[in-house]
């Protein structure tokens, strides 16, 4: 089955063609990144008129080089939530339009499905159940996937998510934006130990977590060294800031490993990109005898190829949208309303 993926709910417009699932045929991106870098983040107007100018001509680079006609198309895929409003509409109204000119099933992908998805992708021989840590620009959380389209979450972020603390400490650093990348790198060099940061405690939910201490805590440090002219050593501060990020997830990995008793975990979004997390994760998993999956980080960014591998799994369940089909700044994984 050939699935036509539309993805469009932040920064990247992508379309992608997956057959069955697992293979990908064409994975077109086209990215905002640099538009966005000069303000500095994600600006909601311009990101939804560039998704508009950009999306039918990659969608037909993505049938070319796919080497398919439209004939040859099963079905659509589009991310109808979470993002940004303006952004998930364009790719939702493309997809719509797409599917009733082809006469073709329309298959609503949510996006942190799609980044589970990923390690489909990448490992053909990973199957459900396993325990996915989800970090992504927008969301943190452990997601016990019991099933292609069956999980529970088992704890999230009450706050802020990791990949937003990246991006904010790096913005403060002068880091071009997206921070987090360019802040892993500068970590390499650096001295975890020398800035003691907070850690986040466990709550009422022992798997919820919280980065805004660390964040605050992160720019006071920042502020104060500033107003008393202090020279920050900013290879140590970013490795201290990116250790406390890990060690706030990988002892709940750890935990939710014992809890279900899995013995696979895979990562999704993009900061699964960092290579302490991905460090610490294999360290923790070891012992365990756990099999990790860290997908490359091509995969681990915004990518239509997720959502066409998670629409596959989406379209056996039965889980098909008609033209009523409407887009969702927030949503939880399991498609309830937030
Ligand atoms: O999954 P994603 O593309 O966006 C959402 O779906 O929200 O993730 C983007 C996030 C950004 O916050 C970016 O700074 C972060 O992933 N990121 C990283 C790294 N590479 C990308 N964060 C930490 N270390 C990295 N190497
Ligand atoms: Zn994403």
């Amino acid at each position: 089955m050939n699935i036509l993926a539309v993805e469009s709910s932040c920064d990247e417009t992508a379309v992608a063609v997956v057959r069955d699932g697992r293979t990908v045929l064409t994975d077109c991106i086209s990215s905002q990144v640099a538009l966005h870098r000069e303000y500095g983040g994600v600006v909601p107007e311009i990101a939804s008129r560039k998704h508009i100018e950009a999306i039918y001509g990659l969608a037909d680079q993505a049938l070319e080089t796919a080497g398919l006609t439209r004939n040859e198309i099963d079905a659509i895929a589009v991310t109808y939530a979470p993002g940004l409003i303006g952004a998930v509409l364009v790719g939702v109204n493309f997809a719509k339009a797409a599917a009733l000119a082809m006469g073709k099933p329309l298959i609503p992908v949510h996006h942190i499905r799609g980044h589970i998805a990923a390690n489909y992708l990448a490992f053909p021989e990973l199957k459900p159940p396993f325990l996915c840590l989800v970090v992504s620009g927008g969301h943190t959380m452990f997601v016990d996937v019991k099933d292609y389209t069956q999980m529970e979450i088992l704890g999230t972020t009450l706050d802020d998510a990791a990949g937003e603390s990246f991006d904010k400490v790096g913005r403060v650093l002068g880091m071009p934006y997206p921070g987090g990348a360019a802040l892993d790198k500068a970590a390499q060099l650096g001295d975890d130990t020398k800035y003691p940061l907070p850690r986040s405690r466990p709550g009422e939910n022992p798997f919820d977590m919280s980065f805004s201490g660390l964040k605050t805590a992160t720019l006071n440090l920042i502020h104060h060294a500033e107003q008393v002219g202090e020279e920050l050593d900013i290879p140590s501060l970013c490795a201290s800031f990116s250790a406390a990020v890990s060690d706030t997830l990988i002892p709940r990995v750890v935990m939710a490993m014992e809890k279900t008793g899995y013995r696979t975990v895979a990562v999704a979004g993009g900061v699964a990109a960092n290579s302490r997390i991905r460090q610490d994760l294999m360290k923790a998993m070891e012992p365990l005898g756990a099999k990790v999956y860290l997908p490359p980080l091509s995969l681990c960014g915004d990518n239509a190829a997720m959502i066409g591998a998670q629409a596959y799994y989406e379209y056996l369940a039965g889980n098909l949208a008609d033209m009523s089909l409407n887009a969702y700044a927030t949503k939880s994984i399991l498609g309830e309303a937030l």
